[in-house]
């Protein structure tokens, strides 16, 4: 069951709207020991790995809404500007509904993966040379010139349709966890899952509300930095975002939440991101990896109180974004890869180190 339909009550959708689902959502929460173990007695860490969705990340949450009220409303053809999931998505959602995509990416500075999803779902690429924000510029005033719509998360449809990632880890846990850590790009998804976790406890649903830490890649900090980055720099390429279109929400989702929104290094994201891998056993992409990376620094600075009642261990959820099969180049690139050897038994065996 896709989210339209799983949290219907809670979306702007009608008997009339056509849902437009790749069966989106029921993303898994996967507790992860080692991490706890960093942050010490007292905490659990979860993964919400939104990179187990039909088109590898959380944007299809966002994606079914916006794609679906665009067709409602008699859009044939909808446009964003992306970093590569979002095209991805739309490209999918587009093809399923059978409506016309237009992305618009910086030319280069997207990973392999979410361009040859947006290709092969038969989007229309347009590659700008310039950044995300350049693009975002352009594809706003297209939609307010032509007759297309516009689904970046500017769209509150996307919005809406994001917040179900807060119902999901709610319904798995019993309750809203004590901590919930994400990256931070455009800002549209810190600023859904704090609507989503307000309307939730406003329903009954839930008791109480998380501590909201979202986390910037260092070279591309906008809010942590206060100022505009004219030209953002990171390896998280889904997070090269130097004037993030939700940052007065991200910034009412850390206040109102006695929250943080800080950055961590590219370094911090590597290490991150290796770690999940190779202990967690989860492959994430670098730019989910931030959420892990800040969790792992703010442990270190002492930010996490001591918790010494294990009976009443308190909850982390870092949301893994991305799927990491979506930038294989980077994985590759930051560890040594195999030279061949002949297929002699003795040979493979000392190689193997057994
Ligand atoms: N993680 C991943 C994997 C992303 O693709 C993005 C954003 C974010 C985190 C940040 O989320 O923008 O809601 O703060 N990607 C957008 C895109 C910008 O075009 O795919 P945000």
């Amino acid at each position: 069951m896709g989210i339209i339909e799983r949290y219907r009550e809670f979306l702007p959708v009608t008997d009339k709207t056509p849902v437009i689902t790749l069966e989106e959502g029921s993303t898994p929460l996967i507790k992860a020991d080692p991490l706890s173990d960093i942050v010490g007695k007292g905490y659990r860490v979860w993964l919400k790995f939104e990179g187990l969705n039909p088109t590898g990340s959380f944007k299809d949450r966002g994606m079914t809404v916006a794609v679906s009220k665009a067709v409602e409303e008699g859009s044939k053809a909808v446009v964003c500007a992306s970093t590569g999931n979002t095209s991805a998505s739309a490209a999918a959602y587009s093809a399923r509904a059978g409506i016309k995509c237009v992305v618009i990416i910086p030319d280069g500075a997207i990973a392999l993966g979410k361009l040859a999803q947006a290709l092969i779902h038969g989007a229309k690429v347009i590659a700008v040379r310039g950044n995300f924000d350049q693009a975002l510029l352009i594809v706003r005033e297209m939609s307010e010139k032509y007759p297309i719509t516009l689904v970046n998360s500017v769209n509150p449809y996307r919005i809406d349709g994001q917040k179900t990632g807060s119902f999901e880890i709610c319904d798995i846990l019993g309750k809203a966890p004590e901590y919930h850590s994400l990256p931070v790009g455009n800002a549209g998804n810190i600023t859904a899952y704090w609507k989503g976790y307000k309307e939730y406890r406003e329903r009954g649903k839930s008791r109480s509300l998380p501590v909201m830490m979202g986390f910037q890649a260092a070279g591309s900090a906008p809010i942590v930095e206060k100022r505009i980055i004219k030209k953002p720099e990171t390896i998280a390429t889904a997070i090269k975002i130097g004037n993030p279109a939700s940052w007065k929400t991200a910034e009412e989702a850390r206040d109102q939440s006695g929250g943080i929104i800080d950055k961590v290094t590219d370094d911090e994201i590597l290490e991150a991101y290796k770690f999940l891998a190779d202990r967690v056993g989860v492959f994430a992409e670098p730019a989910s990896a931030a959420s892990v990376a800040g969790i792992i620094r703010k442990a270190r600075e002492g930010y996490f109180p001591a918790n010494s009642d294990p009976d009443n261990k308190k909850d982390i959820v870092c949301v893994l974004t991305g799927h990491g099969l979506k930038d294989p180049d980077r994985a590759i690139k930051c560890l040594e890869t195999p030279v061949a050897v002949d297929p002699d038994l003795k040979e493979i065996i000392k190689k193997a180190g057994l």
